[in-house]
């Protein structure tokens, strides 16, 4: 018996040990930095700057970047303190991403913008940066490009400016994550073709998992995504993730989108969802409520695809528990 005891202390004691010594090596490592390996092509790309690039990129932007990357105080992409997130992640500023060549990034080639929005790894130093910042595998070299274009541009929203956050401090959790079940996206080694938008539901695939990332939001939890092949992420469209209002701490569950009739939008007519999408209105009236944001930019087109995408989505059932929130405040 006695000895027994003895074996479990040295294992307790040695389990201590290994988890002491993990979170030492994780605090003086902080987040891991990882080989730049650019592409030839990458390195050399020089993105189209012709107007209806630029104006395409502005589109897509004013969906994926503005809402993080605006500030209103300097009324333009010079970052924002991020309120939404939990403060279990430490203070996570957005940073100045206008063409200020120090405080911006003025001085970043096109192939370096485009290496770090498919990868998340920092170009210049190879640092990995936590997916506060979104990575874009999927999305098509031609809307990569138009959205480096309009980065680019004489955009006043873009224009130098020395506004500067200093570098995000990641705390111990964060550090933790990094060094295990987070990290950076491959390179993609082929060029992503956009699909035609006369295949419906393959474009309808293509807008909402490759470009707007709907999925990201709309599946189960977040520890079950798999971005680069989103249709596997547990509880694909099902709802049930849990994120955050503006405040950081107030929880708003995630709709089931799924064509179930009862917990999901199986009733809802294209009209209706195009609404919802669209202009966040709900069809029994009253308002969407962030962080659904009304993607008004999406073309109709687009919204309709990814209606009809959703209809072959397999349908899940499964009742998720809506935020009753100050409708009025919503959608502010
Ligand atoms: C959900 C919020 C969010 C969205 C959406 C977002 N970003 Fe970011 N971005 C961040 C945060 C936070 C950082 C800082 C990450 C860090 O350093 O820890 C960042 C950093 C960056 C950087 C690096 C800046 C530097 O100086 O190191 C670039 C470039 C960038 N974002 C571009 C974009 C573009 C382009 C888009 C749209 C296609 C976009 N971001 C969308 C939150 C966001
Ligand atoms: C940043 C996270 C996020 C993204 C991205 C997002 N959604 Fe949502 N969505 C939500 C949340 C949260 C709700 C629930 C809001 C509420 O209860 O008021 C919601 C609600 C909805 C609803 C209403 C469902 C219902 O039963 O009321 C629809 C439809 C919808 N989203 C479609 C989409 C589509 C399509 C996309 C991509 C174009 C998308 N969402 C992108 C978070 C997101």
């Amino acid at each position: 018996m006695k000895r027994i005891f003895k074996i479990l202390a040295y294992a307790t004691g040695t389990v201590i040990l290994l988890v002491g010594a993990f979170a030492l090596y994780v605090q003086i490592k902080g987040v891991p930095y990882y080989p730049v390996e650019i592409p030839e092509a990458v390195k050399t790309l020089k993105v189209p700057t012709d107007s209806s690039h630029i104006a395409e990129g502005k589109r897509i932007a004013s969906m994926l970047c503005r809402e993080c990357h605006y500030s209103t105080e300097t009324q333009k992409m010079t970052g924002t303190f991020r309120s939404d997130m939990t403060k279990d992640l430490g203070e996570i500023y957005s940073l100045n991403i206008t063409r200020d060549p120090t405080h911006g990034i003025g001085g970043w080639t096109d192939g370096e913008i485009y290496y770090f929005l498919r990868t998340g790894i920092r170009p210049q130093t190879g640092q990995y940066v936590p997916p506060f910042m979104p990575r874009f595998p999927r999305m098509s070299d031609e809307d990569m490009q138009s959205v480096i274009a309009w980065l680019r541009s004489s955009d006043p929203e873009l224009a130098p400016d020395a506004h500067e956050y200093p570098p995000n401090k990641y705390n111990f959790f964060i550090k933790a994550l990094s060094n295990t079940l987070f990290g950076p996206l491959p390179m993609q080694q082929q060029p992503i073709i956009k699909p035609d938008t006369t295949d419906k539901v393959l474009f309808g695939k293509y807008v909402a998992d490759g470009v707007i990332g709907c999925f990201a939001c709309h599946s189960g939890d977040v520890m079950e995504f798999n971005e680069m092949e989103p249709e596997k992420s547990g509880n694909y469209f099902g709802g049930g993730n849990v994120m955050l209002d503006m405040d950081g701490k107030t929880p708003v569950n995630v709709a089931n989108i799924t064509m179930d009739k009862e917990t999901g939008i199986g009733n809802w007519t294209e009209q209706q969802f195009a609404d919802a999408v669209r202009f966040g209105k709900k069809p029994q009236g009253g308002m969407l409520h962030y962080p659904m944001t009304p993607h008004a930019a999406l073309t109709e087109t687009e919204v309709k695809a990814i209606f009809a995408y959703l209809k072959t989505v397999p349908v899940i059932h499964n009742k998720v528990e809506r935020f009753k929130g100050n409708e009025q405040e919503a959608m502010k």
